[in-house]
């Protein structure tokens, strides 16, 4: 008995040790290039809006900021502290700042609505992450983060992330990955350079993630990017998100193309059309305005 018990604590501490050095980057890692050297209040890095955790098993929910004198969490508009009777299990996490909540085991009671808000003497930021807990693992991956439409100027720079929840294969020989690519005219898909996408995991890997990276753009940059999750037989296994990278065109470029604007051409003509039409009937009935008024008259 005594051997299982000490055997079964010093389990726990090490699953401890392991959460600490991943919660503990979480918050510091991969955080927005713009957010260095700054003290605004702001989120450090992209916010994920949808977690899951699979019965029984380890969660997090994170909400990286900085600038902020306070921090503080809510579940479906009930303010921490919680009961973990019929509220939520989930605790603060001191040593991130309190921007990290966790439970070691999740269940049920924890499904629902997750806020932080945090403020500085002025402002007031909020983020909503919604949590689902799942029976087991799912068979497609599930999104956490849709990438977003982002504008950039040629030699600008531009960052994509998009994460998925896969969850705990049994079998060891499933194959996962996320790839991102770029999409070009027909449906044919560019193959990204390896080194300008990063791979993320969190959570022993149950949740998996990449960066695409784009340090100088340039004008066969912009178009549509796809992030595709594939887990197993990619063939119904898989998901698929995508964001498109605009040209934040210059004025000057804007002038000279809004011409050739085939909206912008259509709506000119039906304007102009309306215009000289308006101009013969206004001098039409300038013509016969005063000899009507006369006719009134007598
Ligand atoms: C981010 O974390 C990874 C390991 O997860 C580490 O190799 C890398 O150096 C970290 N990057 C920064 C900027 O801290
Ligand atoms: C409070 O936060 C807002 C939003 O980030 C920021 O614009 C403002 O400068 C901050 N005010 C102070 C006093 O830090
Ligand atoms: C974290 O939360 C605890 C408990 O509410 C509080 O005492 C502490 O000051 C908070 N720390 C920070 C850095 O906000």
């Amino acid at each position: 008995m005594k051997p299982s018990k000490k055997s079964y604590i010093l389990m726990l501490y090490l699953i401890g040790m392991i959460f600490e050095v991943n919660a503990i980057n979480y918050c510091s890692n991969h955080t927005f290039p713009t957010s260095l050297g700054t003290n605004f209040m702001q989120f450090t890095k992209e916010t994920v809006t949808k977690e899951y955790a699979v019965d029984g098993q380890f969660k997090a929910l994170h909400c990286c900021a900085k600038g902020y004198r306070s921090i503080e969490w809510l579940k479906d508009g009930k303010r921490y502290p919680w009961s973990s009777e019929d509220t939520s299990s989930l605790i603060l996490y001191p040593q991130e700042s309190n921007q990290t909540i966790y439970a070691r085991r999740a269940s049920n009671v924890d499904e629902g609505q997750y806020t932080c808000v945090l403020r500085n003497d002025t402002y007031k930021l909020e983020h909503n992450i919604q949590l689902r807990i799942l029976e087991s693992s799912p068979d497609v991956p599930l999104a956490t983060f849709t990438p977003q439409n982002q504008f950039a100027d040629i030699g600008g720079s531009a960052r994509f992330f998009c994460e998925a929840f896969v969850g705990k294969k049994d079998l060891p020989d499933i194959s996962i990955s996320i790839k991102w690519y770029h999409m070009s005219d027909g449906n044919q898909d560019d193959v990204i350079n390896d080194n300008q996408q990063e791979v993320v995991k969190r959570e022993e890997e149950e949740i998996i993630g990449s960066y695409l990276t784009i340090s100088e753009v340039t004008s066969s940059h912009f178009g549509r990017y796809l992030c595709r999750v594939e887990m197993g037989n990619s063939q119904t296994h898989h998901l698929e998100l995508s964001a498109e990278l605009i040209n934040a065109l210059p004025m000057e470029d804007y002038a000279t193309d809004i011409f050739r604007n085939p909206y912008f051409l259509a709506t000119f003509t039906a304007v102009l059309t309306f215009v000289l039409f308006f101009l013969v009937f206004y001098s039409r009935f300038k013509a016969i305005g005063p000899r009507k008024l006369d006719s009134f008259e007598m």
